[in-house]
């Protein structure tokens, strides 16, 4: 009652002083008050500006934009100069970089790092699927596809850890196998690695697997690249809100015929459903939907959302994650050998001691064959495939190192800086897998190498890129002597930037080592449960 009465007094006197000051004062006054009220609230803004992280000044409207150039090169450039937190204005987006493995650690092990930016383009998405869904939707869809999946093998127990490794040595017998018939004759092997590879990631989440020179599955690779690369390169349109309706437009028909695909087999899936044989994630899908709708639950499944547009993200999600990081590695590491034969011949030995000539290796050897193990780790520290992970955003203002961070912004962490400061590695520029070994000879992962991201949105298919880089490397590396063509020169460094940081084009040879070839009949490669799809 009492703080009523105080307030009325209150607005009354305001109302007072108001209506002294129109009626009676004069502009001049008005003038000097309205200044006075828009100079505390510039103060109050500068002030806010000034918790930021620091980071370099840029004009307005466009920010950094016409200076970023490539930009995990760049902001390796401003990390130096602006330190292990920085900011940076992008058009109307602000960009939080980290680049201390500590601070990227506690930020994403936060709930509150768990956000996608709030961008035109993510617009398009709906916030469907697992990689640019936030909140309730994705917290669930994460928890639902880390268990599935390990029904499917991707993680190291269930199950279906046979199924998966089942399907792994099929597409690389199946590559060995083609390998061997290129006899040695030079080859750009990116087309046979990306065929492999989809296979697999095809065969799990929807029982598909294509065939050498199928024009569906070039066109699929061209939609998923694409898709990647309007995601991933730096678009004005996505900073600068004029320019958006072309870009929105092309990343609409894109996910339209990508889903057009993935609806025709959701709807064979549908028709032959048997809940007594759950071939693939599509199945898992179906079966999910259907118990929620008897259930009388199928309003609140994914969160009201619409249950089969859900899983048809999904399927374009899992592909494009789980496709181009794997091939682009695989790649890096046959660059990496070509340029350290050294290298080379020491995993070969340690294949040929451990496997023996008269069989390929498995899964099984994985525990013994610790330096063909730190070959690929050394491969993913300085290839940093995905250096800027994918972009966080705070779904509340929140503070790191004293600095505030606020609310939608967008945050990134540098993986390439981490991976190749030299206050961590010895002598970062240099290929040596010897590194990842301690005192005792056991491998180490140190906290600061990080591939996969780290927290609460780390990679959900680390096991299965692991165990599918094992067997492909391994395997090829048993079988071939990798060789760089007379005349050519190595293969670059310089990686390309597309939907991951892939090696420019190159050429080799594939050259059978000594012993027999396993191919034909030591090779059998079991496919008859999966649809083919564009076999002749
Ligand atoms: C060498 C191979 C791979 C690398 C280097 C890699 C790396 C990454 C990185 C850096 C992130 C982002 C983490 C973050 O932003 O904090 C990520 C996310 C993700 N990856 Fe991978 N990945 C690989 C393979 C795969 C495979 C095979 C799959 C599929 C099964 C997959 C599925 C995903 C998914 C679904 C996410 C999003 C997770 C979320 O948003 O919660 N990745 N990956």
């Amino acid at each position: 009652m009492i703080t009523m009465l105080t307030n009325s007094k209150i607005l009354w006197g305001l109302w007072q002083v108001l209506n002294y000051c129109v009626t009676r004062t004069s502009v001049p006054l008005l003038v000097a008050v309205g200044t006075a009220l828009l100079a505390a609230r510039l103060m109050a803004l500068v002030r806010e500006m000034r918790k930021l992280p620091p980071g370099p000044w840029s004009p307005p409207v466009v920010g950094y934009l016409p200076f970023l150039g490539v930009r995990h090169k760049t902001f390796l450039e401003l990390a130096r100069n602006y330190g292990a937190l920085f900011s940076a204005r992008l058009g109307n987006q602000l960009t939080i970089v980290l680049s201390d493995y500590k601070l990227i650690r506690e930020a994403f092990r936060r709930e509150e790092f768990t956000g996608r930016p709030n961008t035109p383009l993510m617009h398009t998405l709906d916030g469907l699927g697992i990689i640019n869904s936030e909140g309730r939707l994705w917290k669930s869809q994460r928890r639902f596809l880390h268990d599935k999946l390990r029904e499917f093998g991707v993680t190291y127990m269930g199950n279906g850890k046979k199924i998966m490794e089942g399907r792994i040595k099929n597409e690389v017998y199946e590559l060995i196998s083609n390998l061997h018939r290129s006899e040695g004759t030079p080859i750009d092997i990116n087309p046979l690695l990306a065929l492999g590879v989809s296979n697999v990631i095809c065969g799990i989440t929807m029982s598909v697997r294509f065939s050498q020179g199928d024009v569906r599955f070039e066109r699929m690779n061209h939609l998923i690249e694409e898709g990647m690369r309007l995601f991933g390169e730096v678009h004005y349109g996505e900073y600068i809100p004029l320019y958006n309706p072309k870009l929105k437009k092309k990343s609409q028909k894109n996910r339209e015929e990508m889903f057009a695909f993935y609806q025709t087999l959701i709807d064979e899936h549908r028709e032959t459903l048997n809940v007594n044989n759950v071939r693939d994630l599509i199945d898992v899908y179906l079966i999910e939907i259907e118990k929620a709708k008897r259930e009388g639950r199928g309003g609140e499944l994914f969160e009201g959302r619409d249950h089969e547009l859900q899983l048809k993200q999904i399927l374009g999600d899992l592909f494009s994650a789980g496709m181009e990081t794997i091939k682009s590695s695989l790649l890096w590491m046959i660059v990496f050998m070509l340029r350290n034969p050294d290298v080379k011949k020491r995993v070969q030995e340690e294949l040929d001691a451990v496997v023996g000539r008269d069989r390929l290796p498995s899964i099984e050897d994985m525990p013994n064959l610790p330096f063909t193990e730190t070959t690929i780790l050394e491969t993913l520290r300085m290839s940093s495939i995905v250096p800027l992970a994918t972009t966080h955003s705070p779904t509340r203002d929140v503070h790191l190192n004293g600095y505030r961070i606020p609310a939608g912004s967008q945050v990134v962490p540098l993986i390439n800086c981490v991976h190749m400061d030299p206050n961590l590695w010895d002598e970062p520029n240099k290929f040596n897998p010897s590194r990842f070994f301690d005192d005792t000879g056991k491998i180490r992962r140190p906290e600061y190498f990080m591939p996969f991201g780290v927290g609460r949105r780390m990679c959900l298919g680390d096991v299965l890129a692991r165990k599918e880089m094992f067997m492909f490397f391994s395997c090829m590396m048993h079988q071939f002597d990798i060789q760089m063509v007379e005349g050519d020169a190595p293969p670059s460094l310089e990686g390309t930037v597309g939907a991951t940081i892939s090696p420019q084009a190159f050429r080799v040879q594939f050259l059978s080592r000594a012993g027999a070839p396993l191919v034909g009949a030591a090779l059998p490669v079991d496919h008859a449960h999966l649809r083919h799809v564009g076999s002749h």
